[in-house]
């Protein structure tokens, strides 16, 4: 296991394009959000560069999903500022969100388990050839085609794109939903728990489909994760979040799996985490 994750942070060393200059994609200042009288996100700071994985930890109900949706365009925000590219963000609804290049995997899915590999790939948007000219027949044999081709190219293995999404694997059916959601081609790929309830072998599948994304550098992920060990394979930052504020950002390069958790268990706050890192020497 320890052999396997130096590994790949070796490999990562050396075949991960640097992030040195990469400007900023997406910043956050101060977001804050209430359901009713609960504050939820109490003042969410935090960045995402171009190209970058960043992984987002924390506690359960840290807030991390609701900042999700905050990005999604599900729910607006009740104070602070975004920003784009550069420019002012307000995201008024999921397909505003989809509009600028905002893509974002749930932990269900929302894959058709009744439809197969290929009808997924293009559900809603399936090409149409007319039978004898005349009769409009959905075309499969190009959705098979162009899913095979697609999936050749983000190095996702499947025996067939004709089995239904109900007979594949955990791993195999999260590489699905991810590689629907790059179709668009995404600036930012947001990432609610890829990895839970997925086995060591399953979870190595999706994490290697996100590496490969990575060495790519042309979308930038924000990766919900709860393992510590995994996101040092994947991921050149990570966030934590807790009480709906992050307490601490930092270099994956630059901290351990052992340093995290001795963070964690300091007691939280931001005062505690500080004085973890200064103790530490991060
Ligand atoms: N729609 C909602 N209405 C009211 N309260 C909500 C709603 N969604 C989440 N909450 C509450 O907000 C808090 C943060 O929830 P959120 O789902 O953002 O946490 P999380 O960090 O994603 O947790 P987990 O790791 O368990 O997924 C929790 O106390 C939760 O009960
Ligand atoms: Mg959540």
């Amino acid at each position: 296991m320890t052999t396997v994750s130096t590994n790949s942070r070796v490999d990562a060393l050396f075949s991960v394009p640097s992030l040195e200059g990469a400007p900023d994609l997406l910043t956050a200042t101060d977001v804050t959000k209430s359901y009713g009288p609960n504050p939820v996100l109490r003042g969410v700071t935090m960045h995402v560069r171009k190209g970058e994985v960043l992984a987002l930890v924390g506690d359960n109900g840290a807030g991390k999903s609701t900042f999700i949706k905050v990005l999604a365009g599900f729910h607006q925000p009740d104070g602070g500022q975004m920003t784009w590219e550069g420019q002012p963000l307000q995201l008024k609804s999921p397909t505003d969100a989809r509009d600028h290049g905002i893509e974002t995997v749930y932990q269900d899915l929302a894959l058709i388990d009744d439809l197969s590999v290929f009808q997924n790939m293009f559900l809603g948007r399936e090409p149409i050839k007319r039978y004898g000219g005349i009769l409009p027949l959905t075309d499969n044999g190009t959705m098979k085609r162009q899913t095979r081709t697609y999936l050749d190219q983000l190095g996702i293995n499947l025996p067939s794109v004709s089995s239904l999404v109900r007979d594949l694997s955990g791993g195999q059916r999260q590489s699905i939903a991810v590689a629907r959601a790059m179709q668009s081609n995404p600036k930012l790929l947001i990432m609610d728990e890829p990895l839970a309830a997925l086995g060591v072998r399953e979870g190595a599948l999706v994490l290697g489909l996100v590496q490969e994304l990575r060495k790519r550098r042309q979308v930038s992920i924000i990766m919900i994760v709860h393992n510590y060990s995994q996101v040092f394979e994947v991921s050149d930052r990570i966030n934590f979040l807790h009480s709906g504020e992050i307490v601490l950002d930092v270099d994956t390069d630059k901290t351990s799996e052992e340093e995290l958790i001795h963070i964690v268990k300091s007691g939280l706050g931001r005062q505690a985490v500080a004085e973890a890192v200064a103790s530490t020497q991060i």
